[in-house]
């Protein structure tokens, strides 16, 4: 093979690298697996903060989410109006995406993140005032032992 012709197959092989090297590159979002009810406003809401904060959401409108947060092992005490995994972590309720991002980051031994009842002001639970109640983020053991993962403050 001439020196000219290597060089064309080369050139050939960069321009081919360069244009899949974007759609190579780009990560694949984490999948996130919802059970809500159908009705729940709310709960779509938090769909829609996770879909615009970097997750592919598959949402299954189930009769009764608590069965599931049951099934997965997750306490009542600990109970919202949804119940969902991400890479074989439970989520429950209104999770900011951040913190379900930091849980994927972070890998603790844990069976997962809840935020218990509904907060207004967590992501899907806005009001028009802009108002937040204070709420916890809690990072829950296998044994149901829950600690403080993250806490957002007041706003009035
Ligand atoms: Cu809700
Ligand atoms: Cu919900």
């Amino acid at each position: 093979m001439n020196s000219r012709r290597q060089f064309l197959l080369g050139a050939t092989a960069a321009a081919t690298a360069l244009a899949l090297g974007p759609a190579l590159a780009a990560p694949a979002k984490p999948q996130i697996e919802v059970w809500k009810s159908p009705s729940c406003g709310c709960c779509q809401g938090w769909v829609e903060h996770l879909e615009k904060n970097g997750f592919e959401v598959k949402v299954n409108d189930v009769p009764g989410p608590a069965d599931y947060r049951e099934k997965f092992g997750l306490a009542a005490q600990y109970g919202s109006c949804h119940t969902a995994k991400v890479g074989g972590y439970v989520l429950e309720g209104h999770v900011p995406a951040r913190e379900i991002h930091r849980l994927l980051k972070e890998k603790p031994q844990a069976l997962g993140l809840a935020v218990p009842g509904m907060p207004v002001g967590s992501p899907g639970m806005e009001v028009e005032s802009g108002r937040v109640d204070a709420y916890e983020v809690l990072l829950v053991t296998k044994d149901n032992r829950a600690s403080v993962y993250q806490r957002y403050a007041a706003k009035a």
